[in-house]
């Protein structure tokens, strides 16, 4: 039997080349994530529960990539979740959120909670704009009034068509935050708010749909009811959908793929993970506009220790690459991803983008809440087949879990993990995109296609390695 050689990150470094870049700011980082779909910058949020709901999936948006909702979640609301992504940052709100003035006050405090918005449109009983309610008009209103005695009755508004810059005109004039869009009939067509205004400007590099909303993708499994949560993801808005399962050069992963591209033919669809360049193939035959690569690189997998299989991160981007490159199909490197450095060498080694778990776990926008333990702050990070994940998963399946369930039954293929504390996500992207931005010029390419055509990988021995880190000096 023969031996192929597989490399990961570490075992090679990028040679650098000459290079005509005088600033970091010449470098484009924009990419395509999948057959149809661009974003600015090469950096993908995990579908995991530690990872991606809609605020993460907003953060990465604003910077210019793009968030996967986790799947572990009711229909409606991981449904809900990708809302949220699209309603917010989109200058015309298309449908916004409005309640009946015959409804407490206490319904609208309810309603604006749950739909995490300070503010509501109130219509008649006949769907007609009557009034606004927000914030101020709740503040220590009696819970039991009717909202038509608390409203602002007299709404300034604007007819479809209004341009951002007349609606930044009304909005300034009337020292307003909300304007309403009626038609002829008080009919609500949309709403623009001057928050979703000030974001805009303040996020030029966001990702985009045609509608100017925020880019969101969501994951659906392959067993049960994925038709009809894919169905509800794309109804929600989500533009792209990732078929998630930790073997996808598999019959069950190649029938889900077929089955959501025969129900949803427009669907952009993302499937994984593989590992070989013919799991990519596969995949690619059955219809998906791109592959996710990684099986056993991520930082909280046991995969491969657990089964004895998977394949080197490096390696494995490298073989799908080929493949994804005759077939015009982007790969995604998933998992295993340190520093800038790694993504850099996943990009050069033909990825088109990076999905990214534990580096974005421990930011303000990842799920959870932050513990402090020895005086340090971190935030729980853990892999999707791991036992708490599959403990949470089951409790919300059958409402409760017992002890007495027989955890012997479930083999692990993830851990449960701690990760620092590390702020926002912004931060975290700034230094990622710094790092690339240099990785590219090292390699004098201006975008990520020219490094792929210039990269020149070497490999490098333990000594190599080790004179890589800092060395013979005591860090602070
Ligand atoms: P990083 O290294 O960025 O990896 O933290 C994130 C990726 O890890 C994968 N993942 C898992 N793999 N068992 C595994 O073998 C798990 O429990 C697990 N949970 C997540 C996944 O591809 C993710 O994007």
């Amino acid at each position: 039997m023969e031996f192929k050689e597989g490399l990961t990150f570490d075992d090679v470094l990028l040679v650098p080349k000459y290079s005509d870049i005088t600033s970091r700011s010449q470098t484009n980082l924009s990419t395509k994530l999948s057959r149809n779909i661009s974003i600015n910058i090469p950096f993908v949020s995990a579908n995991m529960d530690t990872v991606t709901e809609s605020s993460m999936a907003m953060a990465m948006a604003r910077a210019g990539g793009i968030g996967i909702i986790h799947r572990f979640l009711s229909i409606q609301e991981q449904a809900n979740e990708v809302l949220k992504v699209k309603r917010s940052g989109s200058v015309i709100i298309e449908n916004p959120y409005s309640i009946s003035s015959e409804k407490s006050i206490q319904d609208a405090l309810d309603y604006a909670e749950d739909k995490e918005i300070s503010g509501l449109l109130v219509v008649d009983s006949s769907s007609k704009l009557v009034g606004i309610i927000t914030e101020r008009d709740l503040l220590f209103a009696d819970t039991n009034d009717h909202i038509q005695n608390v409203m602002t009755k007299d709404v300034v508004t604007a007819k479809p068509g209004v341009t951002l810059d007349e609606a930044k005109e009304i909005l300034h004039k009337h020292r307003i935050e909300k304007l309403p869009i009626v038609d002829d009939s008080e009919i609500i067509k949309g709403l623009i708010t001057s928050k979703d205004i000030i974001n805009n400007a303040d996020y030029p590099n966001a990702s985009k749909d045609k509608k100017g909303r925020p880019l969101v993708g969501a994951a659906v499994g392959v067993k049960g009811n994925f038709l009809e949560r894919s169905e509800s993801l794309l109804e929600s808005g989500a533009d792209v959908l990732v078929v998630d399962i930790a073997h996808g050069h598999s019959e069950n992963a190649l029938n889900a793929v077929r089955n959501i591209k025969k129900a949803f033919p427009d669907c952009e669809l993302i499937a994984g993970n593989v590992a070989t360049a013919q799991g990519a193939e596969d995949l690619i035959k059955a219809g998906v506009d791109a592959v996710k690569v990684g099986v056993g690189s991520g930082s909280i997998c046991i995969t491969r220790v657990i089964t004895g299989s998977g394949v080197p991160q490096l390696t494995a981007v490298m073989d799908c690459a080929k493949i994804g490159k005759d077939y015009g199909i982007p790969i995604i490197s998933d998992g295993g991803t340190r520093t800038s450095g790694d993504a850099t060498k996943a990009l050069a080694a033909g990825a088109s983008s990076v999905m990214i778990g534990s580096m974005l776990g421990g930011t303000d926008e990842s799920p959870g809440t932050v513990l402090t333990k020895n005086g340090k702050r971190f935030k729980v990070y853990r892999g999707m087949a791991s036992l708490a994940a599959s403990l949470g998963r089951k409790s919300k399946e059958t409402g409760s879990f017992s002890l007495d369930d027989d955890l012997n039954d479930y083999v692990a293929e993830g851990v449960e993990a701690m990760v620092p504390y590390k702020g926002t996500v912004t931060d975290i992207l700034k230094q990622l995109t710094g790092g690339i931005r240099s990785g590219l010029s090292y390699c004098g390419a201006h975008t990520i296609s020219q490094m792929q055509d210039n990269a020149e990988f070497i490999k490098m021995s333990g000594a190599g390695f080790a004179e890589s880190q800092p060395h013979d000096v005591s860090l602070m």
